[in-house]
């Protein structure tokens, strides 16, 4: 048996954010990050629409990129506190997952992250609260999706928690939220979208039921990423549902090893003073991905399937392939985004000597593979790699280097 599920109520296109002011219930807690949402004055909007709709409203604010465990046991007590019955969270896939945990806290506080973190183990939410995620970036699709990242710094890892029961209630899609994004954000969240949808589609979980969304999203972000990069608003608008549809394929059909090596390097080096951000690890991981993944006949043939629809040509299955590597290639040089984590700056573009040191990764590789390996999206990717594949593949997406084995 197969499931798919979605939030209840998707309200997407212009003024969606409206909506808020048809919600029932006596008090919200709304989640935001840094201060772009009040910034660009979509908090008060939200706030003073959910205020119409007769609710008492509080605020956890300043959520960090890539949330702390200590994140969101902070705010789950403070959501224990207020009590709310609808909690929503504004802003980019760092506060939503953020959000998204606090509830499950929220709901039963005996729970501790490492419960949190076993696959489809989360007991039954909406006891206390519905949630309701309205997103910022055009990337994560959290929005819509059975999943909350969070990182633990002591570690040095970034945890998938993976549920249905936090797929929310309701998400707002609305446009004018993306709208005020700076062009590199556009470009990371965008790439992971792409990388969301090429993932879904090859996935073991894939379905009738995903492939659809999944190939749509492709063609979509194929036409429009490049173009909301450069300031096209009808593009940017065009790409904030793309995005999501991309997530409910992906939540649905689950992802593949890029998402492994991205949750296992986004955080690793991080004593060495940056991230490596989700979005840009995925778009240089992708394209060794699919050349790893293209020796399983029947994720080759999907690629294939995918390079049809985006019209790139190719006579057989592995022209196609090649092709397809070679059209994410160019998207990641139209975007500023580096090619391999040795070319990869503190500040996400391309450079010489990226800040992660040569002999430091290699140090690191070993555990960060075994890392990888163990993430739970390694269990829908086509090929299941080994400890010797998957060190391989991370030093080919390390040096740039071809991926033939
Ligand atoms: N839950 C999922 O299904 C899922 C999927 C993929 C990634 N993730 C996780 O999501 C996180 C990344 O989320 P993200 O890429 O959306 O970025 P983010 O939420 O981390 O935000 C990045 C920065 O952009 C700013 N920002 C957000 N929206 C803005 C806007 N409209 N205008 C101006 N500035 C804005 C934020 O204030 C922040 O400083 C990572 O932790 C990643 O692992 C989750
Ligand atoms: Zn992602």
């Amino acid at each position: 048996m197969a499931r798919f599920t979605l939030p209840r109520d998707i309200y997407h296109g212009e003024n969606s954010l409206e909506a808020l002011k048809t919600f029932k219930g006596k008090k919200a807690i709304v989640c935001v990050g840094g201060g772009s949402m009040k910034r660009f004055g979509f908090l008060d909007k939200a706030i003073s629409y959910l205020e119409e709709a007769g609710m008492e409203v509080d605020l956890i604010e300043g959520i960090e990129p890539d949330p702390s465990v200590e994140t969101v046991m902070k705010g789950a007590a403070k959501m224990l506190e207020f009590e709310p019955d609808w909690i929503v969270a504004m802003g980019g896939g760092s506060p939503i997952d953020a959000a998204k945990a606090m509830w499950i806290k929220y709901e039963y506080p005996d729970c501790t992250f490492e419960d949190m973190c076993k696959v489809f183990g989360i007991p039954e939410l909406r006891k206390k609260a519905q949630f309701c995620a309205i997103s910022s970036t055009s990337g994560t699709a959290t929005e819509v999706t059975a999943f909350s990242i969070i990182t633990d710094y002591s570690k040095g890892i970034k945890y998938p928690i993976a549920d249905f029961e936090i797929t929310p209630d309701v998400a707002i899609v609305d446009p004018a939220l993306a709208q005020t994004m700076p062009k590199k954000l556009v470009a990371h969240t965008g790439m992971d979208a792409i990388t969301h949808a090429v993932e879904a589609y090859v996935s073991t979980a894939n379905c009738d039921y995903t492939d659809p969304l999944a190939i749509h999203a492709i063609e979509m972000i194929q036409n429009d990423l490049v173009a909301s990069y450069n300031g096209d608003t009808d593009a940017r608008s065009r790409m904030h549902n793309a995005q999501c549809l991309a997530g409910m394929a992906f939540s649905n059909a689950l992802l593949g090893i890029v998402h492994s090596m991205a949750h296992k390097t986004g955080a690793a080096f991080a004593d060495f003073g940056a991230h490596i951000i989700h979005g840009a690890a995925n778009a240089m991981y992708l394209p060794k991905v699919i050349a790893f993944n293209a020796k399983d006949e029947t994720a080759k043939a999907r690629y294939g399937v995918i390079a049809d629809y985006m019209g790139l040509g190719g006579a057989n299955d592995d022209e196609k392939v090649e092709l397809l590597i070679a059209y994410l290639r160019k998207m990641n040089d139209d975007l500023n985004i580096p090619h391999g984590i040795g070319t990869y700056g503190a500040d996400s573009y391309p450079c010489e000597q990226g800040f992660v040191p040569e002999e430091v990764f290699l140090e690191r590789l070993p555990e960060i593979a075994a890392n990888a390996i163990l993430d739970a999206c390694t269990g829908s990717n086509p090929r299941i790699p080994s400890q010797e594949e998957m060190e391989k593949l991370l030093k080919c997406c390390y040096y740039d280097t071809e991926v033939d084995f």
